[in-house]
């Protein structure tokens, strides 16, 4: 998945359009960007939604991101979008792997009311809201099979800290959210996930997000967050390939096949190793997944 984006849960016509998209994943919203008072309009519109992208031949990926698991409203929530069979929930203010299990555990139940195969729900946690989660990252590796992949967000976690703001005037995050980003990388490969970048705020600058994806890239994000159609062709591009990466993948594993036993190997005057082929594989499995290579 390499653009997921967000759609306020209660909008028909955003939903509409979102489908329209090039986003390999949608994120239906029932949290912050729905307000209590229509809750329970955004479950039924949510639920109508998923039912209607699933009779698509193509789709993306749907998703729904709930409320968090102490707010009282997490339980509604999946009473209504499960049956309706979305690929994955997105659980914010994660608190570490253990959340991960707890929902994993309501997952079971409701699929197994609705007689749908077990495990097939997958879970997407968004691991660095609150001072307190950033101590359990390493909990998610091994947490549960239904964990696909793992994303950071820097806005929940500056207002549980009491911070004034989370980047400075260049835009480039201070410390503090350089450090959640860094373990929500670390995290998701240590737990075998995909490392999901969060969300570029300001939808009208192309060339801020387009810097953002890249340095995303850069450091081993496979994906990142939209919050708006027009970031996703931007997003796309970002996280799909080259055809040089790809040639160059393929030559790293081509020189080890044609030397079995090897540890070890110069390519066009580089040394090569165990690290390379692994980076190797996963970019080919990236450009397998975006439908190239
Ligand atoms: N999904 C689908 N459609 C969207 C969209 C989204 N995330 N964001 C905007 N659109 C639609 C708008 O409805 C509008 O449609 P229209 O031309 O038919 O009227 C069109 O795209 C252009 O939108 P624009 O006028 O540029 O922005 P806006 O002021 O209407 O919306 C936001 C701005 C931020 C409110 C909107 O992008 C949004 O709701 N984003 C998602 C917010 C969210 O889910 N946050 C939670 C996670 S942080
Ligand atoms: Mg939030």
């Amino acid at each position: 998945m390499r653009s997921l984006l967000f759609v306020p849960g209660d909008s028909e016509k955003k939903f509409a359009k979102a489908l329209a998209s090039q986003a390999d994943a949608l994120i239906l919203d029932l949290e912050d960007s729905v307000s209590p008072t229509v809750k329970e309009g955004a479950r039924r519109t949510v639920r109508a939604a998923i039912g209607e992208a699933r009779k698509k031949k193509t789709r993306p990926r749907i998703y729904v991101r709930v409320n968090p698991l102490d707010s009282g409203l997490l339980e509604a929530d999946l009473d209504a979008v499960t049956p309706a069979r979305p690929d994955g929930i997105m659980l914010p203010k994660s608190r570490g792997g253990q959340d991960v299990m707890q929902l994993s555990t309501k997952l079971a139940v409701r699929e197994a009311e609705s007689d749908l195969p077990d495990g097939e729900i997958a879970i997407l946690p968004i691991a660095t809201e609150s001072a307190a989660a950033l101590f359990n990252m390493g909990s998610y590796a091994g947490a549960s099979r239904r964990l696909s992949a793992l994303t950071w967000g820097a806005e929940d976690l500056s207002a549980d800290v009491g911070a004034s703001t989370n980047r400075l005037t260049d835009g480039a995050y201070t410390d503090p959210y350089r450090l959640a980003r860094a373990l929500a990388l670390f995290a998701a490969t240590a737990a075998e996930i995909a490392p999901i970048d969060t969300v570029f705020v300001n939808f009208r600058d192309r060339e801020g997000l387009a810097a953002e994806c890249d340095a995303a890239r850069r450091d081993g994000f496979s994906g990142k967050l939209a919050i708006h159609p027009d970031q996703v062709a931007t997003i796309n591009a970002a996280f799909t390939p080259s055809a040089e990466a790809i040639a160059r993948a393929r030559a790293v594993i081509d020189a080890f096949l044609a030397n079995p036993g090897a540890g070890v190997l110069g390519l066009d005057g580089e040394m090569i190793d165990r690290p390379h082929i692994k980076r190797a594989e996963r970019l080919l499995e990236a450009a397998k997944a975006a439908g190239i290579g």
